[in-house]
């Protein structure tokens, strides 16, 4: 009643931003993305008559309280759906270094669910995984399929699930994260989708939606990076103008967020064909084709505000792994 599983985190390039339904988690619109290789969850979960509560560890620590509560929740809907009712031991790590403001929530319970599931030998689609996932949060029902990923809203449970465009293999892209804050976010995004719908633009935002995700998904299945960044930079620029106008107002950025925005134009203009994107936080993810990754690393490794660089390709989807392959996780570079 052990089971071990492995789920990267994913950036979006088209953004989940307001939910049309709290509780189960149904987002406002569409939304694309791309599985990150280094930035992963490995969370292990045993269910077992010995434990008497849910014992639930994020690296050597304890969880915090609401956190864990939230993913007892979750383990919760597993246990229904398998009608155990034994509490369960869960072991989670993320391969990225902690306080680096990168949202693990989507990795954190893509991870969770098939650890989860697997220990229960709830046998499960990738449609019924990335649902249920869905459920625990909203993104991590992205992390679930391989490579680049969409997730249709839908309009009903059963049919908001994320599936794959293309493999991890398709096109060989980058996301290059650079940290400048290593504070957690003060509001979180499960908070913060709540007010999106009181931003003046976000009703002109959904109707404009549709057209722009025949776009991107033309631009990507011809891996025609200018097209694909430059959408790619209107989104993150929609999203952050949605979240600077709702009520509360919601600012992400710092200062270093505005310098780099402002040093990517300048490279672009220069040249050399990368993007920006952000997400639910300051740190800035720069979008470019392989080829150009060592180009780029040599001119953001000079940057005093940049604490912390992490270099993704796409890659795979969650899927169970050995346990005692959980160390062989260094990949950060
Ligand atoms: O799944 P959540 O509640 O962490 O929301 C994710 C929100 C964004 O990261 C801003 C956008 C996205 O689609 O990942």
């Amino acid at each position: 009643m052990k089971a071990t599983a492995k789920a990267p985190a994913n950036i979006a390039f088209i953004k989940y931003w307001g939910k049309n339904d709290e509780e189960l988690r149904l987002p406002a619109n569409s939304s694309i993305s791309m599985n990150l290789s280094n930035a992963a969850t490995i969370t292990t979960v045993e269910f077992s008559p010995r434990y008497s509560a849910d014992e639930i560890r994020l690296g050597n620590q304890k969880m915090r309280q609401s956190e864990a509560t939230r993913v007892s929740k979750h383990l919760e809907r597993i246990r229904k759906l398998a009608k155990n009712k034994l509490f369960a031991k869960v072991v989670s790590q993320n391969n990225f270094p902690q306080k680096t403001g990168i949202a693990s929530s989507a990795s954190g319970f893509a991870a969770l669910t098939l650890a989860a599931a697997g220990a229960l030998n709830l046998e499960l689609s990738e449609k019924e995984l990335s649902i249920l996932a869905r459920i625990g949060s909203g993104s991590a029902a992205r992390s679930i399929p391989d490579g680049f990923v969409e997730w249709k809203a839908g309009k009903t449970s059963g049919d908001s699930y994320a599936h794959s465009l293309y493999n991890e293999k398709f096109w060989d892209l980058r996301d290059i994260i650079l940290v400048t804050s290593e504070e957690g976010k003060k509001v979180s995004s499960t908070k913060g989708h709540e007010n999106a719908a009181s931003s003046v633009f976000f009703k002109t935002r959904l109707k404009n939606l549709p057209d722009k995700i025949r776009k991107i998904k033309n631009a990507l299945r011809k891996k025609d990076i200018k097209s694909f960044g430059e959408i790619v930079e209107q989104e993150a620029i929609e999203l952050h103008v949605i979240m600077m106008t709702q009520n509360p107002p919601l600012f992400y950025w710092n200062s270093a967020t505005i310098d780099i925005i402002r040093q990517v134009l300048q490279w672009r203009e220069e040249g050399l064909p990368i993007y920006f994107t952000l997400d639910a936080g300051p740190n800035v993810h720069l979008i470019c084709e392989g080829k150009e990754e060592k180009e780029v690393f040599k001119k953001v490794k000079g940057l005093s505000y940049v604490k912390n660089i992490i270099i993704n390709s796409p890659t795979k989807g969650a899927r169970i792994i050995d346990e005692e392959s959980r160390n062989n996780n260094e990949t950060i570079r």
